[in-house]
């Protein structure tokens, strides 16, 4: 049932993308032939083009460099035309040197004025009760979209969680850091944990999740008080600080 829907929605998605941006099919569709790419699903490019087509940020940062460059350098090409004012740019990090070659040798030319692939080697990064992994050498910029598609999060402690989008509230003044994760179950967790479940809600068939975080500071010590957790009838504890 849950392949069924997945199938169903890429299915969807992807119709809905070659609609708004022609031609970047056969982009994917060459990009995926030269370079191996595992690719990002559909259903996360689509969500990642709502959210950015409403909110149209000036610095996109994206974990994970591949296919899904494409996609976003063509949708803010197409803004760019249709918004004078607007000057949006990508950063895309890439943590694997092998993968940073091979992305950058098969980037269209036709992209690369809206996108700078940077070679970023993953890094563990700690957060309050959290363990992480970001890319290292992010450029210091505003984003206020991170599209989570990378680095690798397990380790030899187990899985951890992909934390570019808190490391992107430590070098961005935006406040607001819209989103979305392809899978990556577990830095949604840690979203919904410090959040609330509705800040970035997460099903199995759709393997993706869509978020707009008002920017925390997650290492205030203060937070070690009990008015910070609550407390159920049953027993259950929640971190409620940043849910107010
Ligand atoms: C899920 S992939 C990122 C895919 C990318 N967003 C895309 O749309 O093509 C996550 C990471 O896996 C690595 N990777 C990329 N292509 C790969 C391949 N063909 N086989 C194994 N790992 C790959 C890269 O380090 C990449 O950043």
């Amino acid at each position: 049932m849950r392949k069924m829907v997945q199938r169903a929605a890429n299915y969807i998605c992807k119709r809905k993308i070659d609609r708004l941006l022609p031609g970047v099919m056969d982009d994917l569709q060459d990009y995926r032939k030269k370079s191996g790419t595992t690719g990002t699903q559909f259903i996360t490019l689509w969500m990642s083009i709502q959210t950015i087509q409403k909110h149209r940020p000036n610095w996109i940062l994206e974990s994970g460099t591949g296919s899904s460059t494409l996609v976003l350098a063509a949708l803010v090409k197409k803004l760019r035309k249709e918004h004078p004012d607007y000057q949006g740019k990508i950063v895309s990090m890439e943590s694997v040197p092998e993968w940073f070659d091979v992305a950058t040798k098969n980037l269209p030319e036709k992209y690369r004025d809206v996108v700078e692939i940077v070679l970023g080697p993953r890094q563990k990064f700690e957060m309050a009760m959290y363990r992480g992994y970001i890319h290292s050498n992010i450029p210091k910029h505003d984003y206020s979209f991170v599209l989570i598609d990378g680095p690798a999060f397990t380790d030899e402690a187990g899985v951890a969680f992909c934390a570019d989008i808190f490391h992107a509230m430590d070098i961005s003044s935006a406040p607001v850091m819209h989103g979305v994760s392809d899978g990556r179950a577990s830095t949604v967790m840690v979203i919904q944990h410090l959040y609330g479940v509705r800040a970035a809600r997460y099903w199995h068939g759709l393997y993706a999740a869509r978020f707009s975080l008002p920017r925390i500071d997650f290492r205030n010590p203060d937070f070690i008080t009990a008015k910070d957790f609550a407390t159920s009838f049953l027993g259950r504890l929640d971190f409620v600080k940043f849910r107010r």
